[in-house]
Formats: C-alpha cells, structure tokens, sequence
C-alpha cells in the first residue's frame, strides 16, 4: 500500500541552522498493517508524515502509495487518500459548525463536485451509526455545535471524519497525547476498533512505550532521522517495555530523554 524509498528531508538547507531531519528512510506497509511510531523528541516522526501527506517536499526518495508514484503530488491532491489526525483536538474540526455538518463536509470528500450541497436521510443515519460507535452519545447531538464538545469527543469524532471515507492511508500523530487517560485509552482503543474493522493500513505516532506495544501489528522505533527498530511477529510479540528500552539505550548510544515516553 505505502512504499517509502530513499527518503531524506534536509531543513534550513545551506544556512547555519541546516538540519537533516530525515536520513534515508526506506518504509513499506502492507495492506491492513497498522504501525506504531515511537522515539525521542525530534526523531523525525512528525517529518515522516508530513512528508508522506505532502506538507513537506522532500530532498530525496521516492513515495509510492497503492502503486501510485505520488512523491510530487501536491498535499490536498494526496488528502483524498490519506486520512490524518493530529495532537491538537481543535485542528481536525470546525468549531463554529455542528457535529453534521462537519461530517458532512468529510463526507463530501469522496462525492464529486456538484453532489455535495445536500445531507440526505440515508447520510444522516449513516452518521448516527457511526457516531454510535462512540458511544460518548454524539448520535443524539448532530445540531450541536462541535464547539460545545470536550477534547476527547472532539477527537473521536476527528477520527470518524478522517475515516467516514475509507482512506488510502491512515496518519496519526499522537493524536490522544493532550487526552486525559480514562478518554485517552477510549480513543486508542475505538481506533483499533475502526483500523481492524476497515482494516486500515495506517501509522500511529506515539509517545507512550507501552502503547506502542499494546496497538497495533508492528512497531517501528526513530532516532535522529532514522528507523532504528522494526520490530513485528514474534520478536514484537515477546517485547517488553524493559526491554525496549534497553534494546534502543544500546543501540542509540544514547539515554532516554523524555519521561514521556515511560510514563502511562
Ligand atoms: N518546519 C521545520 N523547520 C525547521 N526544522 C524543523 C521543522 N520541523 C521539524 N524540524 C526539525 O526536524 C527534526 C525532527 O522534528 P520532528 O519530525 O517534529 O520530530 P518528532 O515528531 O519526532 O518529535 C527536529 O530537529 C526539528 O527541530
Ligand atoms: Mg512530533
């Protein structure tokens, strides 16, 4: 589905401040692979993905997503294929809109020009199913205004838009991180819920150890612009937190800096 070649992504190129925040990054998903990103603070995670959606250009490498070359396709041609959801709950929705209306406006994405004026019956129901998966009651507040709803509910619903049209690729960039645990562990776990369902080929950037354990099907470790663990089967399987630590202190030459990443 993703193949990742070659990928290098140099920032300030030629000043001072010149930084190679991407090293050579060779990446592939299969179809229904659900990948955990974990590392350090400036690993490079967050370069990777928006060099994959396009918000970055790269400086070398090649992108290909279900067989298409899309290395130089500009980011709102890729958005119709890939799905994203960030760490701030206020990015993803309209907040002056109701909850219909920016299902609606996600929704449209997959109809083309001209049928998108209108929520039929059959859209809004379609919504309520959705929005029962939830299960943060949200199906009985389609008039309301997505301003109203808490961080977590409005990360829920992020999520169902991103995925109402089944996308391509599915991009998640700690996208529980500002949550409080108890809707923190909601949303990870309706994440799987709607990964597995849809079986979503989607990467899942987090900062918690466990987590990047817990969900998913392989587990890919960054350090300094590179992938320095790919862990998947059984040697996933048998992986502790202990002992990824260790395995990435080894490896890295370098300590654990962020008690973020333990924590949880
Ligand atoms: N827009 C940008 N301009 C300049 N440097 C950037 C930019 N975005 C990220 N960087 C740098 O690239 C490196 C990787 O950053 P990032 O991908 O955000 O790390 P992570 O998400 O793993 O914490 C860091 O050194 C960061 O400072
Ligand atoms: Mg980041």
């Amino acid at each position: 589905m993703l193949r990742v070649e070659s990928l290098s992504k140099i920032f300030s190129k030629g000043s001072t401040n010149e930084k190679l925040a991407l090293r050579d990054v060779n990446l592939s998903l299969g179809e229904g692979e659900f990948v955990t990103i974990i590392g350090g603070n400036g690993a490079g995670k967050s370069t990777l993905m928006n060099c994959i959606s396009g918000v970055y250009e790269i400086d070398n490498g090649r992108i290909t997503l279900d067989s298409t070359d899309i290395t130089f396709d500009p980011e709102y041609k890729r958005s119709r294929h890939i799905g994203r959801v960030f760490q701030d709950p206020l990015r993803g929705t309209a907040h002056d809109m109701t909850i219909e209306e920016n299902l609606s406006i996600a929704f449209a994405k997959g109809k083309s020009v001209g049928l998108q004026a209108g929520v039929s019956k059959k859209d809004i129901n379609l919504f309520k199913e959705r929005l029962q998966l939830l299960d943060l009651g949200l199906e009985n507040r389609l008039k309301h205004k997505v301003g109203l709803l808490s961080g977590g509910q409005r990360q829920a619903l992020t999520l169902l838009m991103a995925t109402i049209i089944k996308p391509r690729l599915l991009l998640l960039d700690e996208h529980t991180a500002a949550l409080d645990p108890t809707i923190a562990r909601k949303v990870l776990s309706l994440t799987r819920k709607i990964v597995s369902e849809e079986k979503l080929c989607t990467l899942m950037i987090t900062h918690n150890m466990k987590a990047s354990l817990e969900y998913g099907t392989r587990t890919i470790m960054m350090h300094e612009g590179r992938i320095m663990m790919d862990l998947q089967g059984h040697e996933r399987k048998d992986m502790t937190v202990d002992r990824l630590i260790e395995q990435f202190e080894k490896r890295s030459g370098a300590e654990l800096d962020n008690d973020r990443m333990l924590l949880g």
